[in-house]
C-alpha cells in the first residue's frame, strides 16, 4: 500500500509544487538580490491553513540556496517559542550559526551579534509570526543589513491589528504574497502527485480522490492527512485492499486528530504544559489550570502571558475550547 511514507508526511517539501508558479516567481523575485550579494526584499506570506505557505517559503529558499554562495537560511515556528530569545536563537541555530551558543544563559544580543557578524546573507523564515510576544524581535532583525525576513501568518488584518506601529509601517512596505485555498481540481492534482510518490499503483479509487478533495475544501494539509490515515487504515485491515470513499469517510476524524496532534507536538514548553494539563483533566476550571501550571512549571510565565498563550491555543490553533467567563471560565480539548 504505502511505498514512500515520507511523501505523505506533513513536513514533506515536494520536489514540485503544483499551481503556485506565480507565487513561487513572486517570492523568488523578492529574494533574487541575495543571489547578487545584496539584501532581498522582506516578504509577508498570508493565507488560510493548508494553502502551502510554509512549503512555498522553504521551497523557494532551498532553490536560492542551490544557486547562491555564502547564503544561509533559518526557519523558526513561533508556536514552538514566541519570545524574542526563542525566535532569534531558533533562526540563528537553524541557519547553522552559533553552534557553540546555548539558549539559556546567552543574552539575546549575542544571537543578534552572531547573525550580523556572519559574512553571509541570511533569510529568516518566521512562521506563525502573529503569536510573537515582542514586536522588537522583528525590529532587531530588520536592523541587520545581511538579513531578509520572510514572515508567515494566516490573517493579514489580525497581524496588523496587534503589532506595534513602528513595526507595522515597516511591514507595510514588505512584498506581500497572498495564497488562496486550492480549488477542487488543484487539490486533485496535488493528491495524485502524492499518490504517485507515496502509494503503490491502483491503491485508491478515482472517486475516493475526488471525495477527499471535496472534504478537504481547499486545504492541502487536510487532503494529504486524509490520504495518509486512509492508507494506514487499509494496511491494518486485511479485508480491504483499496482506498474507497467509504474508507475516506471512516478516516476523516482520524486524519483531523492526527493534524491536531502534529500541532501539539510543535508547541513550546509552556504552551505544551498548559495543553497537557487541560488534556489530562478533560475539562478544567481556569483557576485550577493556573494552580497546576504554577506547580509544574520550573519558571512559570506571568499570568498575562499564560492568558495570551491560552487564547492563542484556542483562537489561532484550535487546540482547546473554552466556556464561561471570569471566575467561571473553563478549558477543554475539543471533541473530534
Ligand atoms: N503547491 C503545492 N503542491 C503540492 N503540495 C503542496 C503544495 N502546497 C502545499 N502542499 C502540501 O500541503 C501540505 C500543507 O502545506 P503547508 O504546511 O505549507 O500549509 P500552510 O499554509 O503552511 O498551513 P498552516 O497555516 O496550517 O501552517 C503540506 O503537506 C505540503 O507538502
Ligand atoms: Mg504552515
Amino acid at each position: 500500500m504505502i511505498d514512500n511514507a515520507r511523501a505523505l508526511r506533513p513536513s514533506h517539501i515536494p520536489s514540485d509544487l503544483h499551481h503556485r508558479d506565480a507565487k513561487i516567481e513572486q517570492l523568488a523575485d523578492a529574494l533574487r538580490p541575495i543571489a547578487d550579494g545584496d539584501r532581498g526584499e522582506n516578504v509577508l506570506v498570508f493565507g488560510p491553513s493548508g494553502t502551502g505557505k510554509t512549503t512555498l517559503a522553504k521551497f523557494v529558499v532551498q532553490e536560492l540556496e542551490r544557486e547562491t554562495l555564502d547564503f544561509r537560511w533559518g526557519y523558526h515556528n513561533c508556536i514552538s517559542g514566541s519570545s524574542k530569545a526563542a525566535v532569534l536563537y531558533g533562526i540563528m541555530r537553524d541557519a547553522g550559526l552559533g553552534a557553540d551558543l546555548r539558549k539559556a544563559g546567552s543574552p539575546t544580543s549575542e544571537f543578534i551579534h552572531r547573525l550580523r557578524e556572519s559574512d553571509r546573507r541570511v533569510v529568516a523564515i518566521i512562521d506563525e509570526v502573529d503569536v510573537l510576544e515582542d514586536d522588537t524581535t522583528l525590529q532587531a532583525l530588520y536592523e541587520l543589513p545581511n538579513v531578509t525576513i520572510v514572515a508567515i501568518t494566516i490573517d493579514e488584518d489580525d497581524l496588523f491589528a496587534h503589532i506595534d506601529s513602528r513595526v507595522r509601517s515597516r511591514l507595510r512596505s514588505a512584498e506581500t504574497l497572498r495564497l488562496e485555498r486550492f480549488t477542487h481540481a488543484q487539490l486533485v492534482d496535488i493528491l495524485q502527485a502524492r499518490i504517485r510518490a507515496g502509494l503503490r499503483p491502483g491503491t485508491i479509487t478515482s472517486d475516493a480522490i475526488h471525495y477527499t478533495a471535496d472534504v478537504a475544501a481547499g486545504d492541502a494539509r487536510e487532503a494529504i492527512g486524509i490520504l495518509r490515515s486512509a492508507a494506514r487504515a487499509v494496511m491494518r485491515e486485511n479485508d480491504r485492499s483499496q482506498i474507497t470513499t467509504a474508507v475516506v469517510d471512516d478516516n476523516r476524524t482520524a486524519a483531523r486528530e492526527e493534524i491536531h496532534l502534529d500541532r501539539v507536538e510543535d508547541l513550546g514548553t509552556h504552551k505544551r504544559l498548559l495543553y497537557d494539563i487541560i488534556e489530562a483533566a478533560g475539562e478544567v476550571p481556569a483557576t485550577e489550570l493556573h494552580e497546576a501550571y504554577e506547580q509544574r512549571a520550573q519558571t512559570p510565565k506571568a499570568t498575562s502571558t499564560r492568558r495570551r498563550y491560552l487564547s492563542n491555543l484556542e483562537d489561532k490553533y484550535g487546540l482547546i475550547d473554552s466556556s464561561g467567563n471570569g471566575k467561571g471560565k473553563a478549558y477543554a480539548v475539543p471533541e473530534f
